[in-house]
């Protein structure tokens, strides 16, 4: 039964006692059985509404009856059970808000002692590091950056490369074209760059010489993906342009790269090559870093070499005349050499890495070894 505030009749002492201890005892069961904010604003209003709640009923049916001569008593009474009630409920209040905050800051609670969340760094692509690396050591020898399109025009990747339409030598290339061109005129029409070298005609056609620029990107070749070959790789272009440049000029600049990305104890080999652009053509050859050119190793023939004790690095030549042509350059005046590399075939032979897919399937456990 909840308590109810009784009419007093008897206001002796010891029955004004007995109602206050049983009225007391009622507000205390009340209180605890409080575990809400809810819970306690219908306690609080309760005992402490204006309207109806118990304290208003003690001046009705205790204070305003009394007779006058135990008005006193009965006022004093009303007086410490109005300040035990309000003490109680605020101490309830402060309980449950108490309860609230240690459940939440329960519910909240951090184990700082748990191993803490390991966020792995990334590490450079292999093939970006490479490119970086062989960009750099041009750099150091003054050579500024160029990039091109990889969409490029017939134009560009062909004609002003002296490869004649229908020429031969664009069979070497095993192009990529983009469909739907055919209604363009043939420079026009697009297709993916087989090989940097088209930027050497765009960096020509907005420089005056002198030029030194490398050009460093991604190429696209018809080849089906093996070990060796990848329809996507990537190439740095290397085009130096001023008076006097020289065969000589060429073969200095390379042996000092290929010294620079493997190693002082290189040597390099120029041999006799072709390409449209470039005449004479050569291509170059670094002692095997595998048999130290030797073409034997543990007195078994090298396989990284064939036995040869060279390897096969990269395409040059001194810019063809018929070149300057379409830039405007007077191939009376300057002189210059141009060379090519293959980013992923240096990768393979730094880093000995026997799998060219590895590249561009993106397992990190191979990529994670570069950073
Ligand atoms: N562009 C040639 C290729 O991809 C390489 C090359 C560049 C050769 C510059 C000579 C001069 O095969």
């Amino acid at each position: 039964m909840p308590y109810t505030v009784p009419k007093l009749t008897d206001f002796s002492a010891a029955a004004l006692d007995t109602a206050a201890k049983e009225l007391v005892s009622a507000l205390d069961l009340e209180s605890s059985a409080v575990t809400s904010e809810n819970d306690w604003k219908a306690y609080r209003d309760r005992w402490m509404g204006r309207k109806a709640g118990v304290l208003t009923q003690l001046n009705d049916l205790w204070l305003k009856i009394a007779p006058r001569e135990a008005k006193r008593e009965v006022g004093q009474n009303v007086n410490e059970i109005k300040g035990k009630v309000e003490q109680t409920v605020e101490a309830t209040l402060a309980r449950i808000q108490s309860g609230a905050a240690s459940s939440r800051l329960l519910a909240e609670r951090v184990d700082v002692t748990l191993p803490g969340i390991r966020r792995p760094i990334g590490a450079e692509h292999p093939v970006i590091k490479t490119m970086n690396e062989i960009v750099g050591v041009f750099r150091n020898l003054g050579y500024s950056v160029e990039e091109g399109p990889e969409v490029e025009t017939d134009y560009y990747n062909f004609e002003a490369l002296n490869f004649p339409p229908n020429h031969p030598a664009r069979d070497t290339q095993d192009t990529l074209f983009i469909a739907g061109q055919d209604k363009k005129p043939l420079r026009d029409r697009l297709l993916l760059r087989t090989h940097t070298s088209p930027v050497q005609i765009r960096t020509m056609q907005k420089t005056k010489p002198p030029v030194r620029v490398v050009c460093p990107g991604k190429v696209h070749r018809n080849d089906a993906p093996d070990a060796t070959h990848s329809p996507i790789f990537h190439q740095v272009e290397g085009l130096a342009v001023d008076t006097n440049i020289t065969f000589c000029d060429l073969k200095g600049t390379l042996d000092h790269a290929m010294k620079a990305l493997f190693g002082s104890n290189v040597k390099t080999r120029f041999y006799p090559s072709f390409f449209p652009f470039t005449e004479p053509s050569a291509d170059v050859q670094i002692s095997c870093i595998f048999c130290d050119g030797k073409g034997t190793r543990d007195g078994a023939p090298c396989r990284n070499c064939k036995a040869s004790g060279w390897i096969e690095l990269l395409g040059c030549g001194m810019v063809d005349p018929n070149v300057y042509g379409f830039v405007d350059y007077d191939p009376a005046k300057v002189s210059g050499f141009a060379f090519g590399m293959g980013v992923e075939r240096i990768a393979i032979l730094k880093y000995g890495v026997d799998d060219i897919q590895l590249f561009f399937n993106g397992d990190v456990r191979f990529l994670e070894q570069f950073g």
